[in-house]
């Protein structure tokens, strides 16, 4: 069913009026149920720097002037090993239960891809319900809410205190985005934070659900070379430290102890860490009895796979020239069954990376549904392989050679609103 499809009654629109904010808040509010849900919803439309009316996507009962079934875009920029790659995250999505099994969202996402075409895009990003997505293309390739909990017997303290916590300030903000950049510099895959999002974080964010405890890390000096932010909501029962900059051990102890005391003024059963597992205070956690209670991942939508490819041309032709196929010369068949991309490489350089379309057999195949997995180095080419039987490949060689194109990626995504 496409929107010109649609019963009589039921239109599809884009927020255009205050009226409208207000009633996708309430809409919000009702399927995703609080308050403080509303009040996220109404700053993220009105006060987020990146945020556009148009990109809040309705369907309305016109005969009951009712939001019946709402999504939204939300726009990222993500830094890919270096490369700036737009991201368009689908975000509130839900039908009333009264309307639901009719198609709706269905109808939303195709207005959602449209715009997100038109706005350029390469790609789209969920953090949504298990298995859903997939019916649109989506498939889990980027760390999400990642639990390590760790019990507050566990957390002995190590009595130093050689840094103070301070509240961070709203002038704090270029120290914080320089502290930022240097951790995100440890991954392959971030979110870039610009200074604009850092004041919304600070301000309105922290009158709705998204609410933080915001803390400098200063060391005798009184210099901040450091932070970490307390969430007030999310999902689990420990005291939960979503983010932090580098940090050395003595900081993660003193967190640790700062931490354990905070939790149990607010009753909280133990220290939670929503973070990548390879960051050193996951780490830290689980080697004093902390433990991985849970793992969950983005799921991420290629929009164009040519246009994304070019985008990687440089990171492609590096990982070339960084491995025994170094000085290559060959043309490449990228078949994904609906489609095959061509890659012409010339002494290692990519002179052309063109789509093909249909190709009945060629050397590597993968269904498209892998490829985000692949592109975000969520798994590599032998692990699909080992679980896909359509995950093909006829040579060693060709096999050998996606391994380098496509290594295994660390990354986080952290929230901007
Ligand atoms: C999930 C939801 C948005 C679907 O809305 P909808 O308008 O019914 O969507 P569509 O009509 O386009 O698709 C309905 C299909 O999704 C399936 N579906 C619904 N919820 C699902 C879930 N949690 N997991 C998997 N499939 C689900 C339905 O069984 C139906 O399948 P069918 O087409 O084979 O009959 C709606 O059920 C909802 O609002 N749920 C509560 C809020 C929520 O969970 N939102 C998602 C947050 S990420």
């Amino acid at each position: 069913m496409n929107s010109n499809q649609l019963p009589k009654n039921l239109v599809l629109k884009t927020a255009c009026s205050k009226t409208d904010i207000s009633r996708i808040a309430e809409f919000n509010k009702l399927i995703h149920e609080g308050v403080a849900v509303e009040l996220f919803v109404k700053n993220l439309i009105k006060k987020h720097p990146t945020h556009a009316e148009q990109y809040w996507m309705f369907i309305e009962d016109s005969d009951k002037k009712l939001v019946v079934s709402s999504i939204c875009l939300i726009p990222w920029e993500l830094k890919l090993c270096g490369i700036t790659v737009k991201a368009a995250e689908l975000g509130f999505v839900g039908t009333l239960a009264e309307y639901r099994s009719k198609g709706l969202i269905n109808i939303l996402m195709q207005a959602f891809f449209a715009q997100a075409e038109k706005d350029g895009y390469t790609v789209s990003i969920i953090q949504g319900i298990p298995y859903y997505y997939r019916r649109f293309g989506y498939e889990y390739a980027i760390q999400l809410e990642n639990h390590i909990d760790i019990e507050l017997r566990h957390i002995t303290g190590s009595g130093k205190k050689q840094y103070s916590f301070v509240k961070v300030q709203k002038k704090d903000t270029p120290t914080l985005q320089k502290l930022y950049n240097r951790r995100m510099a440890d991954y392959d895959i971030s979110a870039v934070r610009t200074k604009a999002m850092w004041e919304y974080l600070l301000g309105p964010a922290q009158k709705a659900d998204t609410v933080h405890d915001n803390y400098m890390i200063k060391n005798k000096k009184n210099e901040a070379i450091g932070y970490f932010r307390i969430a007030h909501h999310g999902f689990g029962e420990g005291l939960m430290i979503d983010e932090t900059s580098c940090l050395n051990t003595v900081m993660m102890e003193e967190i640790f102890s700062f931490a354990r005391t905070i939790a149990e003024n607010r009753e909280k059963p133990s220290v939670q860490l929503i973070l990548p597992l390879e960051h050193e205070l996951s780490q830290y956690a689980v080697s004093c009895g902390g433990r991985i209670t849970m793992e969950y991942g983005w799921q991420v939508k290629v929009l164009g796979h040519v246009k994304l490819f070019q985008l990687l041309k440089p990171v492609m032709e590096k990982r070339i020239a960084q491995s025994s196929f170094r000085g290559l010369t060959k043309k490449l068949l990228f078949n994904f069954y609906k489609d095959t991309i061509e890659f012409e490489i010339q002494k290692g350089s990519i002179r052309l990376i063109q789509s093909k379309g249909w190709h009945e057999q060629t050397e590597v195949m993968i269904p498209p549904f892998l490829v985000p997995q692949l592109l975000f180095g969520w798994k590599n080419f032998s692990e699909l392989k080992s679980i896909y039987p359509d995950v093909w490949c006829s040579e060693k060689k060709e096999a050998a050679l996606f391994e380098i194109l496509f290594p295994k990626l660390s990354g986080y995504l952290h929230l901007m609103y």
